[in-house]
């Protein structure tokens, strides 16, 4: 397909999730660090970031971020509210992650979403309230490769990002899924790595990331 142009403010969740195998999950602590965090990140060809709301610089870091790094497409995880979800597109956040089913919350909204599901009955909610692409989370605990393939016949039109646990060990075995479009995790940003400002080796692990082969779906 045609890649999307990165200023279209009308990519949709899916198309956000084709745009690299790998979404970083990023916890950043320090201000500081968001934008050159993000910026070793795009370099090694992963423009799609997710900052958690889990630190009190977290909304700070998506504004930022979103200013100020040419090519990424910014976004906020541990999206637990429509607050939340609010605040984030008022920031310049481009699309919210959440590790479950927001209640109230549907497939339209201030900005694209991606619900997590971990079962077939949570999945069948999100269905019925629009969503078509999903977080799968966590997907280590949840069942992980064997879940989603059991997922995929009764659910052909949910797509996935698997999230919790995966790792440049096991990333390649989800991407090979056919219901898989990418996956999200930690491991490319490495919290001693970042405290010492070791962007060199977290663009190294982004290039490993982004190099990754996906499946039929991808
Ligand atoms: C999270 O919510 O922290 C994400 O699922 C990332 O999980 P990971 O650290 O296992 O990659």
């Amino acid at each position: 397909m045609t890649a999307p142009s990165l200023t279209d403010s009308s990519m949709t969740t899916d198309r956000i999730m084709r745009l690299a195998p790998v979404i970083p999950v990023l916890v950043i602590e320090d201000l500081a660090h968001a934008v050159p965090l993000g910026r070793a990140l795009v370099a090694g060809g992963l423009p799609v970031l997710e900052i958690t709301l889990r630190t009190p610089v977290a909304m700070d870091c998506i504004e930022r971020m979103a200013g100020e790094i040419e090519g990424a497409v910014v976004g906020a995880g541990t999206v637990l509210t429509p607050a939340m979800r609010r605040a984030v597109a008022a920031v310049g956040g481009r699309f919210c992650v959440s590790p479950g089913l927001i209640e109230g919350e549907g497939d339209e909204g201030a900005v694209p979403l991606l619900p997590g599901i971990a079962t077939a009955t949570e999945l069948m909610a999100g269905l019925a309230a629009g969503f078509t692409r999903f977080k799968l989370f966590p997907a280590n605990v949840v069942g992980g490769v064997e879940a989603l393939k059991a997922f995929a016949s009764p659910f052909s039109q949910a797509k996935f990002c698997p999230t919790g646990g995966v790792n440049a060990a096991n990333a390649a075995d989800y991407l090979a899924l056919s219901n898989v479009i990418c996956v999200g995790g930690s491991w490319v940003a490495p919290s001693d790595a970042v405290r010492a400002g070791d962007w060199a080796r977290i663009t190294d692990l982004a290039r490993a990331a982004a190099g990754l082969a996906r499946g039929p779906t991808g």
